[in-house]
């Protein structure tokens, strides 16, 4: 019997649904190709969810989210949401999906495409050969802690609270991810801290350095992380694995895709026991959203990552990639990694290089 897949689509807001097209045209190329049946049910999400039903996430998008083998997202968020209540602002579907599917593990892969060297704002010999995993925590610390909110003072003065929290069992589990992820890469892992000013993250080292006592063969490294920051620009190549807390993982993993020459080319996928969820890292950048300008190939990567890590076929993974490969090499570049001498094409033009690359290559 054909082996069978329910895929929640949310396609969000922005670019999101233009990108989502592109991914779902490939997808169902390799559906075909494969002889899979993939049941795609797509739902509303983030500003779009709000503008139709009142919430970011509505419970019949988390119900569908729960019940399907994965979840592909586009991206959620625009300035015509900015000013409304932070409870219902699109951002807070994003981290509601995370906590209820318990996607604790945010898998984000900054590899840079041989084509693409040139495209990145540093000198092509600092980042050539990249090839970054950052392992981000992904349902706890500062973005979850309690207490949080603002409130008001005895002296009538407002008081912003965000708490950073981690149990040794939270970061043992992303820690043992990070070992695991390190095994069929380069064997190294750098755990990214701020140990030397908050107690949390102390522990955090504490507990990462107990984890490794079961993956000896794994080299084990730890840094701070405005050290590893400089270090991402200054010599990025000297890291394989990096695991790290929610909120350094945030912001690292954008610095680590800006080495890539765009953010429009990092896929991400978000593991949990359960649950499992693929999407790119950019946001939904309105301000090119409708214009045909967006890159797909994050989302279409991210499918790559869905049939990795979902679906049992790093096969499919592995194909998608050399697609892209191709493409690029092919010289075609959305605006975003566009460079002299090279072919500008739209989303849309791309996610048809992509799908006739699929279409030659696959079965
Ligand atoms: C990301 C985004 C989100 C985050 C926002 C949109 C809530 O920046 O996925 O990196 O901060 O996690
Ligand atoms: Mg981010």
């Amino acid at each position: 019997m054909a082996e069978e897949f329910n895929i929640t689509v949310l396609p969000g807001d922005g670019i999101g649904p233009e990108v989502m097209a592109e991914a779902i045209k490939v997808l169902r190329l390799v559906e075909q190709k494969l002889g899979l049946t993939l049941k795609l049910e797509e739902c509303p999400v983030g500003g779009a969810a709000y503008e139709a039903e009142g919430h970011p996430l509505p419970e019949s998008t988390l119900k569908k989210a729960e019940s399907a083998d994965a979840v592909l997202l586009g991206a959620v968020g625009g300035p015509k949401w900015e000013s409304i209540d932070f409870s219902l602002r699109p951002e807070r579907a994003l981290l509601g999906l995370r906590s209820s599917l318990g996607l604790f593990a945010n898998l984000r892969p900054a590899k840079i495409f041989g084509a693409l060297s040139n495209a990145s704002t540093l000198k092509p010999e600092v980042v050539e050969g990249l090839d970054i995993m950052v392992v981000r925590e992904l349902t706890g610390g500062i973005y979850f802690g309690e207490p949080r909110g603002i409130e008001t003072t005895s002296s009538g003065e407002r008081k912003g609270i965000n708490t950073l929290v981690y149990t040794e069992s939270e970061i043992r589990r992303i820690a043992a991810i990070a070992f695991d992820v390190a095994k069929k890469r380069g064997k190294k892992v750098c755990s990214i801290d701020k140990a030397n000013v908050l107690e949390c993250t102390g522990l955090w080292r504490e507990v990462v350095t107990e984890a490794h006592k079961d993956h000896p063969e794994i080299e084990l490294s730890h840094m701070y992380v405005d050290n590893a920051a400089m270090q991402l620009v200054r010599n990025p190549n000297q890291f394989d694995v990096m695991v790290t807390t929610n909120m350094f993982g945030d912001i690292l993993s954008d610095e680590a895709s800006m080495l890539t020459g765009s953010i429009g080319m990092l896929p991400s996928a978000s593991l949990g026991e359960k649950h499992a969820m693929y999407e790119p890292i950019h946001g939904s950048a309105p301000d090119i959203a409708g214009q045909d300008k967006a890159n797909p190939l994050a989302t279409i990567m991210s499918v790559g990552m869905m049939f990795k890590y979902s679906f049992n076929r790093e096969d499919v993974h592995d194909s998608l990639e050399s697609v892209v490969e191709s493409v690029l090499d092919a010289g075609y570049r959305t605006p975003d990694i566009m460079s002299d001498g090279m072919k500008q094409v739209g989303c849309k033009e791309m996610g048809d290089l992509v799908a006739k690359g699929v279409e030659e290559s696959l079965g």
